[in-house]
């Protein structure tokens, strides 16, 4: 398999860097507008293989698309992180502009492509590119709940170890749905699982809610101590919706898609749970929420569709 990841900043080399030493693909093809550092960035992946013992062949090129051509699965990481005290609805006068631009130049090479949007505003961009290419929404697939989930779990595994149980995030099951978003993303607390036995059985309400908390504000968290955004997690989990689908491994995963009457929700896309295979969205699961989480993907759902009507003027 052929997969491109488009932006060779730290998420997109990251996203590479998983990809290789996974070694399920052939050949990750890395491509940036910055002279070299596609190229850079490849040649020092590429110079781990014999240790890591992988593989896969990285390249990277500048600007090259022809050199994308036939990627089955194509990431798209370009564009602007955000720094301390931004949002990610704040990248979306710069952000749309390059997105749209480069899923153009990638569908030009490779049509029957997969498309995985990483860039923020994240679910906007998601929609941004399913109203541009038309494509079938099994083909434009959004990653936020993916790392938020694993941020979730993070934060679950903590408040765990501080009651007095000693998990790790491997233990635990939980999933984060609606936007990708700090106010508004929704972790799914009524459904999360320390060992198959709900949190709630070992924590208190107090406990959860730091760690709901803590999840929702988990990438501004790491913007402010890293003074740019995340990329060791934004990057793993891209990689994990692009080893789903090479794959074909059908998994649960919650990832941002386009809702056509799903949740009872329309012409938007926003993170809910799939099925995710060799034809990436292959199912979009609906699961009953409790009654506060259904009011919370209701609020989630409104700020996703606030910022998709600034798409218009973003692109100008
Ligand atoms: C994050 O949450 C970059 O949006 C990404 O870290």
């Amino acid at each position: 398999m052929k997969v491109t990841v488009v932006g060779s900043g730290n998420v997109g080399a990251t996203v590479a860097n998983v990809l290789a030493t996974k070694g399920f693909a052939s050949e990750v093809v890395l491509i940036d507008i910055k002279e070299g550092l596609s190229e850079g960035k490849a040649m020092d992946i590429m110079q781990t293989s014999h240790m890591l013992n992988f593989d896969t062949t990285v390249i990277g090129v500048t600007n090259d698309y022809a050199a994308t051509a036939g990627s089955q699965v194509v990431v798209v990481t370009s564009g602007i992180p955000r720094k301390p005290g931004m949002t990610r609805e704040q990248l979306i006068g710069t952000n749309a502009k390059i997105v749209k631009s480069v899923v153009d130049q990638i569908l030009a090479h490779s049509p029957e492509a997969i498309l995985i949007i990483v860039s923020n505003p994240m679910d906007a961009m998601t929609y941004l590119t399913l109203k541009d290419t038309k494509l079938p929404r099994n083909r434009i697939i959004g990653q936020g709940g993916m790392l938020d989930s694993s941020r979730f779990r993070y934060y679950l595994a903590e408040a765990l170890k501080e009651a007095g149980y000693p998990a790790t995030p491997t233990d635990i099951d939980g999933m984060v749905v609606g936007g990708h978003a700090d106010k508004t993303m929704v972790p799914l607390v009524s459904l999360a699982t320390y060992r198959g036995i709900p949190v709630t059985q070992f924590l208190s309400e107090e406990a959860i809610q730091k760690a709901v908390e803590a999840t929702k504000v988990g990438g501004a968290t790491c913007t402010k101590l890293l003074g740019t955004s995340a990329w060791y997690a934004p990057g793993a989990a891209a990689a994990a919706l692009v080893e789903a689908i090479a794959l074909d491994a059908k998994k649960l995963i919650p990832c941002c898609v386009y809702l056509d009457g799903e949740y009872g929700e329309k012409d938007l896309c926003i993170g809910v749970p799939v099925i995710l295979g060799k034809n990436g969205i292959e199912k979009i699961v609906e699961v009953e929420f409790s009654e506060a989480e259904k009011a919370k993907f209701a609020e989630s759902v409104a700020a996703a569709r606030e910022v998709n009507s600034k798409i218009g003027d973003a692109l100008k």
